[in-house]
């Protein structure tokens, strides 16, 4: 069994952050989104792992994630030359995967821990052509749709429908046997020019394949827009999150609940609300971090309130006086309140930026 992980495409719904960067990098909790994955595929006993990247974000992937070594794998990358859809990349990747059953796993996707390895087992032992998981969710049609019979035999599939033949979503991880290479080659890209792998499902069921599916019980989540990466470093931080205070805190300022604060950090006269986590390197002073905040490394956080929001890596944020929420701020982005007259508002903003003025 072998693992491919999807971690190229475009990330448009996630612009600015990804106009510089891969999508699955950015981090939740302070982890890239991407890891996690990985640590679930691992844990679910598979080793052998393929990630697929793009010309653009490629060399940064490969170069945080490394030859799979901190995480017990090994990793062995894929170029996809364009992001011309999942049933694509799965046709870039048959060299690697050759006829092994594999699942796959997009790279901006997260599962709750722990239920890969049931369904592994479940796939593995009947020996289905494909196994998909599925969620009810309220807005179907943004998502590939499945209808399924009595006995969980997939019977239609359809990507982003206007009407949705049930309200069960696929969640971005598929077993598939080698039979859907042979799927693959006999599909043409959709209208929005990709290959898609709803239709290489749905040419499976069409030649009688076994093609079940299975409800995820656990919450699942797709990182792809900001809204959706609040939720999941919210989620990630409730369930996971332990008290770890390796930085300094000094005696003015009051940390309660789960928070984690890394070396070297410096934490002075601030009121802290878990569960927050803080990286290394960072200084706060005079500042209330509110619940389900997260601040990567050598951030620098001054006279500023801020909750549920996640700053990315070397981030400065000085003298806000209002509270800060519900915010993605970018690596290296400077948000401060300038004292020099006349009092104005000063931007300099990337392209595809959201600034909300109160
Ligand atoms: P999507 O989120 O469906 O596509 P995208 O990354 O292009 O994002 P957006 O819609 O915001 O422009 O992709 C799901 C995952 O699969 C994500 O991790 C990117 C990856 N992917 C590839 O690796 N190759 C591809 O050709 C596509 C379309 C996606």
């Amino acid at each position: 069994m072998k693992a491919l992980i999807l971690s190229g495409g475009k990330g448009t719904r996630l612009r600015p952050i990804t106009h510089t960067g891969a999508k699955q990098l950015v981090p939740v909790a302070n982890k890239p989104i991407l890891w996690y994955g990985i640590e679930e595929i691992v844990a679910s006993g598979i080793r052998d792992i393929g990630i697929i990247i793009s010309p653009e974000t490629g060399a940064e992937v490969k170069t945080k994630t490394g030859t799979g070594d901190r995480f017990g794998a090994n990793i062995t990358y894929i170029l996809q030359d364009k992001p011309a859809g999942l049933a694509h990349a799965v046709q870039v990747a048959q060299p690697f995967l050759g006829d092994s059953p594999f699942i796959m796993y997009l790279g901006d996707n997260l599962i709750q821990q722990g239920d890969l390895s049931d369904f592994l087992k479940r796939f593995s032992e009947k020996q289905h052509d494909a196994l998909i998981l599925l969620r009810p969710v309220t807005n179907p049609s943004a998502f590939g749709v499945a209808k399924v019979d009595e006995y969980g035999r997939v019977l239609q599939l359809v990507e982003k429908p206007q009407v949705p033949p049930s309200n069960l979503a696929l969640v971005g991880v598929y077993f598939f046997s080698h039979v859907i290479h042979e799927a693959i080659a006999c599909i043409q890209p959709s209208a929005r020019g990709e290959l898609e792998i709803t239709d290489a499902i749905q040419c499976l069921i069409n030649q009688q394949k076994e093609v079940v599916a299975c409800n995820l019980e656990g919450w699942w989540l797709d990182t792809g827009k900001k809204d959706d990466l609040l939720e999941a470093n919210r989620l990630i931080l409730d369930t996971y999150l332990k008290v770890s205070i390796q930085g300094e805190v000094d005696d003015q300022s009051q940390v309660t609940g789960r928070v984690e604060i890394g070396p070297r950090s410096k934490v002075i006269n601030c009121i802290i609300r878990g569960p927050v986590v803080i990286g290394s390197d960072c200084y706060l002073e005079n500042c209330f971090i509110g619940p389900y905040s997260s601040i990567a490394d050598q951030s620098i956080v001054i006279d500023t309130d801020l909750e549920h929001s996640v700053v990315l890596q070397g981030a400065q944020i000085a003298r806000i006086h209002q509270r800060i929420i519900d915010s993605v701020i970018g690596q290296r982005a400077q948000l401060t309140v300038a004292p020099r007259r006349p009092k104005a508002l000063r931007f300099l903003i990337g392209d595809d930026c959201q600034i909300e003025l109160s």
